[in-house]
């Protein structure tokens, strides 16, 4: 097939795991007879210093043309003085709300071999099997927001067909997993909760064949370190969703490991990993790419509808840390380029014993 993916590196660690990821769809490409075309776009901060705006018109023209978009991630301490007028992570708010991206899938599991890693206890990990949906283009990332002198708001507001949308989503998600829906909410005290509970007890009635549990947030975040494998689907608002899942990636070992996959109604989609510039490590050459390379996976997955080839990336990832070489937050010393051709040789494995399968043949080399 052909595609037409962009990709906007942005800032610190983002350029280098982005480059991982594209070479590992561009080793999907050759290995089974696709052609993916690349255009590479500026967001976030390199945006702001060359352009005076953190998502460019032509940046976003391009991601509206695309079959799907690859992001690495924004922002940095060049960008982050509270005062500034303009900040790169506005950029990726707006084309979060231009995509109409509205569901952020975010998956979490964790692999045996890295069980060790976690500040949890081995036995609590076993079966960790979650997939987060945050609404991604509501809340209070998108109320009207003042600043005085002394005094500053931000307003978190949510319609019904915003949440109706997303829980939706997150229903039919489940219906293909465990089927047991958590939704978080913070409904004791909040009216956006009080909204939002109400709209999820309302629309389960459609899915009578799913579970559906509330849960307030404050208490999710301890449930999550004491019974994670209790959760299948849990859905939740748009800032509930973002301090969770960077919580839940140090159940799976590193925040470098999560991908995420933005979606609206149609097939288009926005993938990134779910962590940051990472201005600490950024420029080294030692990030970990295995959340930007699962988030390929997903854009395989839910926009190219290619789960053969999405499943095979995943293998390669699994396989990679099962047996090495692992980056620095990881407890191994290889740096992203190491990482990027172990996934290369395990998917070009895959591939092979894919080929051979389909033609009836037994050997891969
Ligand atoms: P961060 O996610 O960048 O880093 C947190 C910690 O995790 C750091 O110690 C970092 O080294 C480590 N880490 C993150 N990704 C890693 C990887 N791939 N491999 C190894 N270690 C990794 O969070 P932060 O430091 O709070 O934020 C830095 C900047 O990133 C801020 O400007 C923030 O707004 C931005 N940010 C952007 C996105 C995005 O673009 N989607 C997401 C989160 C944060
Ligand atoms: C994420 C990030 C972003 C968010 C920031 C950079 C705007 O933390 O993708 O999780 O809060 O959504
Ligand atoms: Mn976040």
């Amino acid at each position: 097939m052909k595609a037409h993916i962009v990709t906007l590196p942005g800032d610190g660690v983002g350029t280098e795991v982005t480059a991982a990821a594209v070479a590992v769809l561009q080793g999907v490409a050759e290995h089974y007879d696709h052609h993916f075309a690349f255009e590479e776009h500026a967001i976030g901060g390199g945006a702001i210093d060359t352009f005076g705006e953190p998502l460019p018109a032509a940046s976003l023209a391009a991601c509206q043309r695309a079959d799907a978009v690859l992001l690495g991630a924004v922002g940095g301490p060049k960008w982050s003085d509270p005062n500034a007028p303009v900040r790169p992570e506005q950029g990726l708010l707006a084309l979060r709300a231009a995509l109409g991206v509205y569901a952020n899938l975010r998956p979490l599991q964790v692999h045996p071999a890295l069980a060790n890693l976690s500040p949890l206890k081995n036995e609590k990990l076993k079966d960790v099997d979650v997939l987060f949906v945050r609404e991604l283009t509501g809340g209070a990332y998108f109320g009207a927001k003042t600043r005085s002198a002394d005094s500053a708001t931000d307003e978190c507001k949510y319609t019904v067909t915003e949440i109706e949308r997303v829980v939706r989503r997150a229903f039919e998600l489940a219906r293909g997993r465990r089927r047991q829906l958590t939704s978080v909410d913070k409904a004791n005290v909040l009216e956006t909760s009080r909204l939002w509970r109400s709209t999820v007890q309302r629309v389960a009635a459609d899915y009578p064949d799913v579970k559906v549990e509330h849960q307030l947030v404050d208490s999710m975040a301890m449930l999550l370190l004491t019974q994670p494998s209790r959760y299948d689907v849990v859905v939740t608002e748009n800032l509930f969703g973002d301090i969770l899942t960077d919580e839940a990636a140090a159940l799976a070992g590193s925040l470098g490991l999560l991908p995420s996959a933005s979606l609206g109604n149609g097939t288009h989609g926005l993938y990134e990993p779910i962590h940051g510039s990472a201005p600490d490590i950024a420029g080294q050459g030692v990030a970990n790419p295995v959340g930007a390379i699962l988030s390929v996976a997903l854009l395989l997955r839910h926009s190219l509808a290619l789960e053969e080839e999405a499943r095979a990336v995943e293998a390669a990832v699994h396989e990679v840390l099962q047996h090495g070489p692992r980056s620095r937050d990881l407890g191994g010393s290889a740096g992203t380029a190491a990482v990027r051709d172990a996934v290369l040789v395990a998917l070009e494995q895959h591939a092979c014993i894919h080929r051979a399968i389909f033609a009836g043949v037994r050997a891969c080399g």
